[in-house]
Parts: structure tokens; sequence; C-alpha cells
């Protein structure tokens, strides 16, 4: 992968490595550049010196998205925001690799003629094409991020509600669950470290219980930081769980199908022993192979300097989703 400059803690301004108004700063900088291909315009605000080709910028096949901030999600209180090209630079999506470093290779995801399918046990079943995803009423919302594997950020999404295609397709009494299809062609998705089709139930599948979809926080985000989603975080549209480890949020989506049984996952087909189904961050209730009590913050402008934190149960959002499992 090519050499990216990213800036040590010592050499960013405090203000530029963590704090909100960076991040508006920023915000107010990329609105004002138009098309595609934001970062290499961005980047020597990071201080990067070299202007980057279109095949080295990690936040490239972006446009400006307009939503408003919902007032609810403008803070999390006990941490910074992620700094966006730490965001853009440590992914997972094993579609093109089964390393963090996978952003290149997801350039590869067409996404010209998507369409979104949402069918099973509906009323009303519809195909969304990609311009219709922008017209849902999207909004702002800064929220804790927790990988199972216990790293963590804090970004700010774009989108809406996943009730709002609930309401759209009238989901029937019958319907419990609902399960959703990541994109999947493996001419495109290979990458050099691809692992073995044979290890890892392709595609990508998670899901919820209607309930959890219905809940407020469910989100759909087809945008992060002011733009649409580069394609290493999902584009166009991929799920947002605050209360789950990060593995439930399936990225860039094709199928939205309702089910009266429990669709099996990704995850929890390939290792169940290890990845629930339900997947709320517990921070008592240990991985297998490790201890889920902290988490580490990638938000210290460098991805060797993690700062420590202890992880909060439901990821700090037990207000809002305890009840569903009382
Ligand atoms: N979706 C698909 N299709 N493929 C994946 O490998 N990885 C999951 C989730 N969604 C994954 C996926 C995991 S394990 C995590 S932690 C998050 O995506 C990472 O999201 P990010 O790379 O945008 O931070």
């Amino acid at each position: 992968m090519p050499f990216i400059h990213i800036p040590q803690p010592w050499q960013l301004p405090e203000r530029e490595a963590t704090s909100e108004s960076a991040y508006l700063n920023r915000r107010r900088f990329l609105q004002g550049v138009v098309g595609w291909g934001i970062a290499g315009a961005a980047l020597p605000l990071l201080g990067c010196q070299k202007q980057l080709t279109d095949a080295e910028q990690p936040i490239a096949h972006v446009k400006p998205l307009s939503a408003q901030k919902n007032p609810a999600f403008l803070e999390v209180g006990d941490r910074p925001i992620t700094h966006e090209l730490l965001a853009a630079t440590h992914n997972n999506f094993y579609e093109f690799g089964g390393s963090k470093n996978i952003w290149q290779n997801a350039q590869n995801l067409p996404l010209d003629n998507w369409k979104l399918e949402v069918t099973g046990l509906v009323s009303k079943p519809r195909t969304y094409e990609l311009d219709d995803l922008y017209k849902f009423p999207l909004e702002e919302r800064l929220y804790r991020f927790r990988c199972v594997e216990t790293w963590a950020m804090v970004v700010p999404w774009l989108g809406f509600p996943m009730n709002a295609i609930l309401k759209d397709v009238e989901p029937t009494s019958q319907a419990k669950f609902v399960r959703f299809t990541s994109y999947f062609d493996r001419s495109v998705t290979k990458g050099p470290s691809f692992p073995p089709a044979d290890f890892l139930p392709f595609p990508y599948q998670e899901g919820l219980r209607i309930e959890e979809m219905a809940n407020d926080l469910a989100f759909f985000a087809v945008g992060i930081y002011g733009h649409t989603l580069p394609k290493q975080h999902g584009a166009p549209i991929r799920a947002v769980i605050p209360w789950k480890y990060g593995f439930k949020g399936a990225k860039s989506i094709v199928k939205i199908e309702f089910t009266d049984t429990q669709p099996e996952t990704f995850w929890n087909t390939r290792v169940p022993g290890e990845y629930k189904f339900e997947a709320n961050v517990e921070p008592e209730v240990a991985h297998p192979r490790w201890s889920q009590r902290k988490e580490r913050l990638i938000a210290d402008g460098s991805q060797f300097a993690w700062k420590e934190i202890p992880t909060l149960p439901y990821n700090g959002y037990g207000e809002f989703v305890a009840n569903l499992y009382a």
C-alpha cells in the first residue's frame, strides 16, 4: 500500500487532532469543495506535503451531503471525534481483504446502478435506486463505535433512522426479524489478501430483531463527515447500530429482507461461540479470547498511539435501548 502521511500527535496542534472545532473547520472546508475526490485537496490541511494521486486517496468518490444535525447526538461527552483520515484508513471489510488496510482494494466497489431491494414479509416491497437513498430526510448523528476487536472511534454519520424503511414497506405481523445482505461479487471484491471462500461465508449478512430495527438509534448511514460514504466505509448505504458491536453494521447493503425466523449471520455462522446474534456491547461479558472491559480509541492522531478507556454497557446507549432487553 502507498505511504500515507498520518501525522503523529506531536505534529498536530491539539485542536486539529481531537476537537470538534477541528472537525467543523474541516467540514466547512470540505463543503466548499465541489464534486468528487475531496481528499486530495483536503490532505494538505493535515500537514501532508505530498499531493496524492487518485489511487492514493483514502477519501475518494464522495460528494458533499447536507443533513440536519440531530440535537440529541451532537456530542458523546467522554471522548473526542476521530480524525476522518484515521477512520478512513482503519477498516474491516473482509470482501476486500483480511487486514485493516483495505481502503484501496475497496475502491473497486461499483456504485453505478446500485439497487437496494426490500423484500420478504412486507405489504409494500420496494426497490430503491441510488438517488432514492439521498432523498430520505437526512440527519447527522455523532455516535460512539465499538468493534468487537476492542478498537473504537467516534464518527459523525449522515443518514436516516431505520424506522423510515419500516414505514415505507410496512412489514406484516409475521415479520419478526430483518436480514441485511451486503454486495458480493467475487470478480470485483477479491483483493491481494482475499480470504478463501471456504473460510468465510459470503455474502456478508447481518440481522436484527424487528423491535431493534424500530428503535430510534438504529440508523442507515449514507454519509460520514459531511459527504457520501467512502467505499471502504460501506458505500452507498450501511447499517449503524451503536449499542452493538461494529460487526452488526453490514456495509454496502443490496438487500433488506423481513423474515419470521432468526437469520443466519456472517460471523455467527463462522464462529458461533465467539460472535452472538445479539452482540450488544457488554463490558462484563468477555470474548472467549479477550476481555471486553476496555477499548482503544483511534482518536489520538496516530493508529499506533492508542488511548485505552473503559467500555460502557450498551456502548453508552443504555437509556435508549436497555428496555429492549428487560
Ligand atoms: N460489512 C461487510 N459487508 N463486510 C465486513 O467485513 N465488517 C464489520 C462491519 N461491516 C464488515 C461489515 C466489522 S467487523 C466492523 S468493526 C465494521 O464493519 C467496520 O466499519 P468501518 O470499517 O467503517 O469502521
